[in-house]
């Protein structure tokens, strides 16, 4: 399990700030949520992590420090060894290679060698065992829920620390989701810290512990997930909820609005 501290962390690409002084705390053997609409910040947040940002021409300031060790001036790889894996938005899965050879692809790089490859597979096929059903299957015949669990368990592969969620459960049924959700549980109990980025904020915030909201490049709240899924706010922008006394408002208004209009016609 990993300690993750995020300490006033501003990126840009270029001319486009994507983050303002955003820090975030993912305690050792929690789940830690991140909601935000599109364009929010969210996969950069991730990518800040990840040490990935390079690859996207994007550079920050801030310090992000992995039980206490600040990662600055690690490469992505180092960061992998040290147990941090990413699971990229939109799985990416690579397509024409088979299920098991994705799998495999997981295990490079990370700490363990061959035995602990061989056992993180066994759990891979625990977790999911469609993934050892379909091992010979090149991965871009399966289903968008099937790729979203081989884009998980090729992460499981590295037996992460940390494992780093872009939102995985974009684009999937509610059923293919809540069982992704269910999983995800499932690997946090088994002793991984997990940042989870959602713009699915019911999902996310039944999963988490605390959360913390984005809005374009700026933490706009934080606090124990039960409070934030409690609150007005988070339910009328993230949760799809309707402010019932508003909406009787505004119902009666147009009431008022067709009763003056039928008079005046
Ligand atoms: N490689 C890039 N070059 C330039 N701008 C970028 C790049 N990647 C992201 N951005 C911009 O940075 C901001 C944050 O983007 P980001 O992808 O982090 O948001 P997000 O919250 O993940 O959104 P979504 O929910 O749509 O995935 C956006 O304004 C986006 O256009
Ligand atoms: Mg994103």
């Amino acid at each position: 399990m990993a300690t993750l501290e995020i300490r006033e962390l501003s990126v840009g690409y270029g001319p486009v700030r994507a983050l303002r002084d955003v820090s975030v705390d993912v305690p050792a053997g929690a789940i830690t949520a991140v909601l935000g609409g599109n364009g929010a910040g969210k996969t950069t947040l991730l990518r800040a992590v990840s040490r990935t940002l390079g690859f996207h021409r994007g550079t920050g300031t801030g310090t992000i420090r992995l039980d206490g060790r600040p990662l600055d001036g690690m490469r992505p790889a180092e960061v992998v060894a040290a147990g941090v894996i990413q699971v990229p938005e939109g799985r990416q899965v690579f397509a024409r290679m088979t299920v098991a050879d994705n799998l495999r692809a997981g295990a490079l790089g990370a700490r363990g060698g061959r035995r602990a490859a061989a056992t993180a597979l066994q759990r891979v096929h625990e977790l999911f065992p469609v993934l050892a059903q379909r091992a010979h299957q090149r991965a871009g015949l399966l289903s968008g829920g099937e790729q979203q669990m081989l884009a998980m368990g090729r992460a499981l592969m590295a037996a992460p620390r940390l494992l780093l969620l872009d939102e995985p459960s974009l684009g999937l049924a509610p059923l293919m989701a809540a069982r992704i959700a269910e999983t995800i549980q499932e690997i946090n109990a088994g002793g991984t810290s997990v940042m989870l980025v959602e713009q699915n904020a019911a999902i996310a915030l039944r999963l988490a512990s605390t959360a913390y909201v984005l809005d374009v490049g700026e933490v706009a709240l934080d606090g124990p997930a039960d409070e934030l899924a409690a609150s007005d706010e988070v339910r009328r922008r993230y949760l799809g909820v309707v402010d019932e006394t508003a909406a009787e408002d505004a119902a009666q208004a147009e009431g008022i609005t067709r009763t003056l209009s039928r008079w005046s016609a």
